[in-house]
């Protein structure tokens, strides 16, 4: 996958329905995986929900304990995904079908551009599959296996944009 890289500089979004579980997680993993590259400066992320119901809240208590087992932070707070974004933001990628679709519509809505909007699971390389799955009815296996995908395809996500950046 190829990405334009403007001034070396690439943000990433990363959406899901309450911004406490999935993209919190998507953005901690993220960031560590940047920051052991000694990336930060060139790359940048955030997460935010399509619903704001959440809206303040700290990411879900199962969700950073399950991310703090394997080394992963979730300091993000939640907030819904705004017009500014879709400008502010090089690529915005949604954990499900339906983030997906509310994220095209709302470009749609204010004329953005939705070409970098895409799937996060289109980043996996082991995990053949169209969806993070929803882990919050779910028990500890269900964050589990979130964290096993995000960092899969945060992994090849990184390794695209590194192939990119001027180093
Ligand atoms: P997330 O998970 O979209 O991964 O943050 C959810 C969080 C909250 C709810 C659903 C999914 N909820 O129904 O409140």
């Amino acid at each position: 996958m190829s990405y334009i890289v403007k001034n070396n500089l690439m943000k990433v979004l990363f959406v899901c329905l309450g911004n406490i579980c999935r993209s919190p997680t998507a953005e901690g993993v993220f960031k560590h995986f940047v920051e052991a590259e000694g990336l930060s400066g060139f790359i940048i992320s955030d997460s935010a929900g399509t619903s704001g119901h959440h809206d303040g809240g700290q990411a879900d208590s199962r969700s950073r304990h399950h991310a703090e087992l394997r080394g992963y932070q979730l300091a993000s707070i939640s907030r819904q995904i705004r017009a500014n974004d879709f400008f502010d933001f090089d690529l915005i990628l949604t954990m499900d079908d339906s983030n997906f679709d509310k994220v095209i519509r709302f470009a749609n809505e204010i004329d953005a551009n939705t070409d970098k909007v895409k799937k996060f699971t289109s980043y996996c390389r082991i995990h053949q599959i169209n969806e993070v799955p929803d882990p919050y009815y779910k028990g500890h296996d269900g964050f589990e296996e979130v964290l096993d995908i995000i960092e899969d395809g945060c992994r090849s996500l990184l390794n695209g944009i590194k192939l990119n950046l001027k180093k």
